[in-house]
């Protein structure tokens, strides 16, 4: 399998984030705020030069969580919009996504990565790092949530 990763823009990620996130929803859900900051950053995973795996990173500091505390905004990044085309999850597109992002991130002299994750995905974040930093928590129409980060 030939996977690149390479920095898009917020709006190529919709073809991902669409189907995977926002399934029968107006693709207009599909934007995050944000997601044309100068210090965002999009990835995307090409498989034979097709997009198959989308990734956010935006400059945000959660001051709920204790982790982050001691670091400045500028250090903290927020991974949203995670996604893998369903037909090819597990394949390690996701963990190659993730690995790229946080050698880009400390680059960028980032130090820590959090995020709201999907209790279905709590796995895979713990498989790669992660830890979770708070108790679960809903959000509507998606489901149980965790708060996760990962020093970098
Ligand atoms: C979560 C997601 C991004 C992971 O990407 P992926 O390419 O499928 O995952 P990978 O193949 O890189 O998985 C890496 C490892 O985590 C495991 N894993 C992946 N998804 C998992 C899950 N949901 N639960 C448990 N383990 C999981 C894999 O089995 C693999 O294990 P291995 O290294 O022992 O083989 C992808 O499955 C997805 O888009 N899911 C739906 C959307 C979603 O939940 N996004 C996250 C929102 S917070």
């Amino acid at each position: 399998m030939s996977l690149k990763i390479r920095n898009i823009l917020a709006i190529e990620t919709y073809p991902v984030r669409h189907p995977v996130l926002r399934a029968g929803r107006p693709i207009n859900d599909c934007h995050f705020e944000g997601d044309d900051l100068s210090t965002t950053y999009h990835l995307g995973a090409y498989v034979n030069e097709q997009l198959k795996g989308v990734a956010s990173f935006l400059m945000h500091q959660d001051v709920s969580i204790e982790e982050l505390k001691t670091f400045n905004i500028k250090q903290c990044y927020q991974l949203r919009g995670m996604a893998v085309l369903n037909e090819m999850q597990g394949q390690h597109i996701g963990k190659n996504l993730i690995n790229h992002a946080e050698e880009m991130l400390k680059n960028k002299n980032a130090l820590a990565l959090w995020f709201n994750a999907r209790e279905s995905a709590v796995s895979f974040y713990k498989k790669n790092g992660y830890q979770i930093v708070s108790e679960p928590y809903e959000i509507a129409t998606i489901g149980t949530h965790y708060k996760m980060y990962k020093a970098l």
